[in-house]
């Protein structure tokens, strides 16, 4: 990819006081794990995820649903962080101050380095009661070779009994308040926003780049498709965030 990028953003990032890094599922593809839309990799091509990843099909199959997040959370134990996740750690030491937001519900971000990483939409390594809500610790943590499409019976709160669900958020449920508005609160406040692999379909995540740029900040998407709606001062970077991201930081502060 070519490494020219444009002025204003190169400008914001170097001029940062606070920049907001969002990211989506196209930030973990580069370590091998699936994300939710892109044609042939996306997971939405072989299980539809838009019927197991609700409260109703955990009801009425808690097996098929939880054996899904299991083959997901055991493939992303078995993947390691990619350069992109490590440019996002290193972007920590460039700047006063980074907030990361992520959609993801995979752990890669902290393996490579960040710490207080916003999970809007929660975590498949947190695991709590679907009745008492108390965590769950899961003992399985060995990377093993996942298994797709196996059903698994979900383990049982050691408080109630009930059974344990995933800690993720599913369609139809609230995002966790917290993290929502420090999500918002952080888009109102960067003057500079990386918008990195996500499609930008699934609200209000979504709106947090949109959020940003009214507020004034430069906006720059990552995504290895060109994305169309654009506004003034937001720009598209179009590549694999693993090759795009590097060559930014190594332009902007090398
Ligand atoms: P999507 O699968 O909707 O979008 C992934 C985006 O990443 C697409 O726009 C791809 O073009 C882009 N992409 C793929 N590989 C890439 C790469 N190597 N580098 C850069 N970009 C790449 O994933 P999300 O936008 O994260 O929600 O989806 C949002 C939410 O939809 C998920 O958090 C999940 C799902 O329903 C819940 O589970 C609640």
């Amino acid at each position: 990819m070519s490494a020219t990028f444009s002025p204003v953003l190169l400008d914001a990032l170097r001029n940062a006081r606070h920049l907001l890094v969002f990211t989506g599922a196209g930030v973990s593809a580069e370590s091998g794990i699936p994300t939710f839309r892109d044609a042939l990799t996306g997971l939405w091509e072989r299980l539809d995820p838009a019927e197991l990843a609700t409260p109703d099909a955990f009801a009425h199959d808690p097996a098929l649903v939880w054996g899904w997040y299991e083959w997901r959370r055991k493939k992303v134990l078995a993947a390691q962080p990619n350069l992109a996740h490590h440019v996002i750690a290193e972007l920590v030491t460039c700047v006063p101050r980074l907030t990361l937001v992520t959609q993801n519900v995979d752990d890669l971000h902290e393996r490579a380095g960040n710490t207080d990483v916003i999970h809007l939409h929660g975590s498949l390594h947190q695991p709590r009661c679907s009745v008492c809500g108390q965590p769950h610790a899961l003992h399985s943590d060995a990377p093993i070779e996942p298994e797709e499409g196996r059903r698994l019976e979900p383990p049982r709160c050691v408080h109630c009994g009930e059974r344990v669900r995933p800690g993720v958020v599913w369609f139809g449920e609230t995002l966790p308040e917290a993290a929502l508005n420090a999500a918002f609160e952080a888009a109102r406040d960067c003057d500079c926003l990386l918008s990195i692999g996500t499609s930008g379909v699934v609200q209000p995540a979504a709106m947090i780049p949109q959020l940003a740029a009214e507020s004034g900040a430069v906006v720059a998407h990552v995504n290895s498709q060109s994305m169309t709606v654009l506004g003034p001062r937001q720009v598209s970077l179009v590549g694999p965030a693993g090759k795009v991201l590097p060559a930014l930081i190594d332009v902007a502060f090398g």
